[in-house]
């Protein structure tokens, strides 16, 4: 006779709340991945500009050159030090903390990461950020969904295009909208209400920059924005593109925006990576 197995069988919220914390361990490893290879990138960029305009300084004893030269390297430096506040930011701040959060910087911080990869893929950005209020969020967490959104959007212009990221005051309901617009291919009716489905992909696998393919980057982003108590919507037309909108709570009245941080207990998210 088979000795009886000493575990107990799980039982089905067991089994549930496990492979939500074997999906939240794989989106935050995707994310991380994702952001590593896109600085990395960034940064090899930058190291090789600074190089090449110090050797023609070398090469060139003539002060105009050599003023052209310093000043190249001098605002490469200041690029490269953009990068790594973005990313020291986002390994440091690993908190569910939220705080009154400017979201035009944010999404400055952002698109500094990904500027490069854009303009290799001939996208443009164009930027239609209003003066909008402070809105209560983490801001890690909505720099990732930014930037999962941007990639999705990068990719879905394999010809180039244009990305639009629009930023608006809604008043009336005490949001604020974040839009990511771009004139790509488009999502087919029948594969918009499964989109943000944990592993939904229509791309092979992560592309060549290391990216996507995975189908955790629109699950990230849901229950992200659910933490938020806001909403992402989308908007799709095939062969002419697809708009991600995001709404923000505002950071309360002015007396409930003094330096107070709210502290979410988020129970199934328990592990960390360090
Ligand atoms: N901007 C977009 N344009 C077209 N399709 C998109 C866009 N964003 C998401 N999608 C579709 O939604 C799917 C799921 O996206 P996501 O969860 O980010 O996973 P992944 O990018 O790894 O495939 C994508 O595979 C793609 O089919
Ligand atoms: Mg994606």
């Amino acid at each position: 006779m088979q000795p009886a197995s000493e575990q107990q069988p799980r039982t089905s919220e067991q089994e549930i709340a496990m492979l939500r914390r074997r999906l939240a361990d794989a989106q935050r490893m995707t994310a991380l991945g994702e952001l590593m290879s896109t600085t990395t990138h960034e940064f090899n960029n930058v190291l090789m500009t600074i190089i090449n305009y110090a050797k023609i300084g070398m090469r060139h004893k003539d002060e105009p050159t050599r003023d052209k030269a310093f000043d190249k390297i001098l605002a490469a430096g200041n690029r490269a030090a953009k990068i790594t506040n973005g990313i020291l930011g986002a390994a440091r701040n690993r908190s569910d903390d939220f705080a009154p959060t400017d979201l035009a910087k944010l999404v400055e911080d952002t698109l500094v990461l990904l500027e490069r990869e854009l303009s290799k893929y001939r996208i443009s950005v164009e930027r239609q950020l209003d003066d909008v209020p402070p809105a209560m969020v983490n801001p890690n967490q909505i720099q990732q969904v930014l930037l999962n959104l941007l990639i999705n959007a990068r990719q879905a212009l394999s010809q180039g295009g244009l990305v639009i990221v629009k930023l608006v005051h809604d008043r009336p309901a005490g949001m604020i909208s974040l839009t990511v617009r771009d004139n790509g291919k488009g999502i087919p009716q029948d594969h918009l209400p499964r989109i943000f489905d944990p592993y939904f992909t229509t791309k092979d696998g992560p592309d060549e920059t290391g990216k996507g393919g995975t189908g955790v980057g629109l699950a990230t982003c849901r229950d992200i924005i659910e933490m938020h108590k806001g909403k992402i919507q989308v908007a799709s037309t095939v062969g002419k593109g697809t708009a991600f909108t995001l709404k923000l709570p505002v950071a309360g009245t002015a007396t409930e925006q003094a330096p107070v941080t709210v502290r979410v207990g988020i129970p199934d998210r328990s592990s960390e990576v360090a």
